[in-house]
């Protein structure tokens, strides 16, 4: 079996294998609720929603349930997962742990379509936003470089320098180490919350409940294509389980830290969806597609409100790129450390204790993609892998929990097999949702991880060198 597809790690040795490897612990229950909100709130509100409400109609709200419920599902096996098996990399190291081998594999490579392709998506929306910022205040970039070749049609570009420049910042100062980041973070994550707040507590006085009339105007099909397109609003809480080593107390923290970011998260967006589409008649998101909650303040009279909406934007995505890129670099961390990836993308840093090469190298490649790639059928191909990755996982636990009933978990998932079997089902259906492009290209992604699998990581996983 040592050199099968279906090799595994054991859990104890993973365990033991993970201590004094030079991460520093550092984060409590308080900052993993900060990093999975951090990861979360972003362009999926303060962008998608528009495109989400002339799809859906008020029903928008109903599709963020859908959305929610499948995370929830699916948040409560990763919760026992990472009290259980509290070591870097996520759902991969507990694929590895259950499944084996192969199967870690290709969920590691799915996290890449996650975590790498989001914060590219979010890099330029981030960019959008900022570069409307600057107009305001009367700073224009040269057309040529504010947007990817081709992006926008009738002009010519070259690439869109913000967005490239704020990942590069991103990388810097996850790069020197997670202190740093973790206080940036938390401030960032606040003021986020709190113009979501703002947004709620001014725009809910101008609700007029007649335009909720038809709630439903596409029935049911526009409800679930939205929600197919709005998980992307919740793709993330799960990047607080890849800070397992980094936390002081994973076992307790972990489980606390992802759900209670997932609430948070679930509850804003409900309340903001049913505002947005009772002050503004919802075809009217069809003018303002890159900026549907300033313009329901605008619509309101609340300019200088539409303004500090903005703002909050900004660093609300500057965030989710934070946590995303994060999660990113320690998965490859972990898949490096298991001989699955080159040996340099797990080195830490002597003095920043920060896998730095995965660090730069994942930072670059995601400020490429989102300076020179239009980026479209990004959200698409973010949301395919995250939710294989999470039926992968909800898969993985009903496995544990026949092959190891034994095993200590400080958080059981409840109402088991019920409740992963919801997830499963609720991940497919969301996944069914999207477009035959979007499988096609998830598919061709999956074939070229397989072909780097069979001919490099197989070979060089930590594992079989043990079984030889
Ligand atoms: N959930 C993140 C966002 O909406 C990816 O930006």
């Amino acid at each position: 079996m040592k050199n099968g597809l279906m090799r595994k790690k054991s859990i104890e040795s993973l365990v033991a294998s993970t201590e004094n490897q030079g991460l520093k612990r550092e984060l409590g229950a308080f900052d993993l609720t900060m990093l999975g909100v951090g990861a979360v709130i972003g362009t999926g509100i303060f962008v998608l929603t528009g495109t989400g409400a002339v799809q859906a109609g008020p029903a928008l709200a109903i599709s963020f349930v859908i959305a929610a419920l499948a995370c929830l599902f699916a948040a409560l096996a990763y919760a026992e997962f990472a009290s259980t098996v509290p070591i870097s990399g996520s759902v991969y190291t507990y694929t590895y742990a259950t499944l084996g081998e192969f199967f870690a594999w290709i969920i590691g490579w799915d996290l890449i379509l996650e975590y790498l392709l989001a914060v590219s998506a979010v890099s330029v929306g981030w960019s959008g936003y900022f570069q409307s910022f600057l107009s305001g205040i009367g700073l224009d970039l040269p057309k040529a470089l504010t947007a990817a070749p081709g992006a926008v049609k009738g002009a010519t570009t070259y690439m869109n320098l913000p967005a490239i420049l704020i990942v590069i910042a991103i990388t810097f100062v996850l790069s020197i180490g997670i202190k740093e980041s973790k206080r940036l973070n938390n401030m960032m994550v606040l003021f986020k919350i709190a113009v979501v707040l703002l947004f709620i507590i001014v725009a809910i006085f101008y609700v007029k409940p007649a335009n909720w009339v038809p709630f439903m105007p596409f029935g049911f099909k526009g409800v679930f294509s939205t929600a197919a397109l709005l998980f992307f609003a919740f793709v993330g809480f799960d990047a607080v389980a890849s800070a397992a080593e980094e936390t002081k107390n994973p076992a307790k923290d972990l489980p606390k830290g992802i759900i209670t970011s997932l609430a948070i998260c679930a509850v804003l967006y409900v309340a903001v969806s049913l505002i947005m589409t009772g002050v503004v008649p919802y075809p009217a998101f069809s003018q303002a597609l890159d900026r549907p909650v300033a313009l329901v303040l605008q619509m309101a009279g609340q300019n200088w409100v539409a303004g500090v909406i903005s703002v909050g934007a900004v660093f609300g995505m500057t965030t989710v790129m934070l946590v995303m890129l994060y999660g990113q670099t320690r998965i490859m961390y972990a898949m490096a450390r298991d001989g699955l990836m080159p040996p340099f993308l797990s080195k830490i840093h002597k003095k920043y204790k920060t896998p730095y090469g995965a660090t730069w190298i994942f930072g670059l490649i995601a400020a490429g993609l989102g300076g020179f790639v239009p980026l479209d059928e990004l959200a698409s191909l973010v949301n395919i892998g995250t939710l294989s990755a999470f039926t992968l996982i909800s898969v993985a636990v009903l496995v544990l929990r026949k092959t190891r009933p034994d095993l200590k978990r400080a958080f059981t998932c409840p109402g088991v097999p019920v409740v992963p079997a919801l997830a499963i089902l609720f991940c497919l259906f969301l996944m069914v949702q999207l477009s035959g492009a979007t499988w096609i290209r998830f598919l061709i992604w999956l074939a070229i991880g397989m072909v780097i699998y069979f001919f490099y990581s197989r070979k060089n996983s930590k594992l079989n060198k043990q079984g030889k």
